[in-house]
């Protein structure tokens, strides 16, 4: 059968339990990224069209094999979701399509269907900007076997954000990083100031806080530039989509 609503529900409960509960060792609970992927995926989609059940569905489990850690996560989460999706009575042909969204999502495969396209660039846009910078210097302070610094990292962060906007497939997820980029671009003049932020960040992940938790401290702080503010309330909250419609 295809994915019912209910079905759906599932998908999210399970999804949202493994990356609670079970990626990074625990140390991601009360992440926001799946549920802002989905709100943006739901973006796309009304632009770009595509199977919404699908999408949604691909939204949710992209990150499933994260379980097994990082490293092949991409392969791992197929296995995983097809096993799930099977369970549930998922037929061939859509379960081949949902694991084609998690095989692509973070662009070692190429996408070939909207529906990977669209989960691709939304999972890409929660990497970008001000959120994206943080996460990425969360994640490495979690899984990386080397101890970065804050200034390794600060050198860093430009490329791996310039290689990630370059890899998107939508003109339309191109608008919505417009204001991420501007964002950035203001927080790495003032060098020391960005060294000090990546070394917080650092930190606050050695010590097992979650990046959500990060961010809204982060938000707090008024001494950081407005525009780099701005720009991550916006993504942490997704407002801007809901602005769009
Ligand atoms: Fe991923
Ligand atoms: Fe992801």
């Amino acid at each position: 059968m295809p994915i019912s609503d209910l079905v759906l529900e599932k998908i999210e409960e399970y999804s949202i339990f493994v990356d609670w509960n079970m990626a990074f060792a625990g140390k991601s609970m009360g992440n926001r990224h799946l549920f802002r992927v989905n709100k943006i995926a739901m973006h796309l989609h009304d632009q770009e069209g595509g199977d919404i059940d699908v999408v949604l569905a691909g939204a949710w489990l992209h990150d499933v094999g994260l379980v097994e850690g990082n490293e092949g996560h991409c392969f791992k989460g197929m296995r995983i979701a097809r096993e799930l999706l099977e369970k549930l009575g998922v037929d061939e042909g859509t379960i081949t399509k949902v694991l084609h969204c998690i095989e692509a999502h973070d662009g070692e495969v190429e996408a070939t269907t909207v529906e990977a396209k669209i989960v691709h660039d939304a999972d890409t846009i929660d990497k970008m900007g001000p959120l994206g910078a943080i996460r990425h210097a969360w994640k490495m302070a979690n899984i990386a076997e080397k101890r970065y610094t804050a200034l390794d990292l600060l050198e860093m962060l430009p490329d791996h954000l310039a290689e990630r906007q370059a890899k998107l497939y939508f003109e339309s997820s191109r608008k919505l990083v417009d204001k991420y980029h501007r964002a950035m671009r203001e927080f790495f003049v003032n060098r020391e100031m960005a060294r000090k932020v990546i070394h917080r960040v650092i930190d606050m992940a050695r010590d097992g806080v979650p990046s959500d938790v990060i961010i809204n401290k982060l938000l707090a702080d008024e001494s950081l530039p407005v525009e780099f503010l701005e720009a991550l309330e916006e993504q942490s909250t997704i407002s801007l989509l809901q602005e769009l419609g």
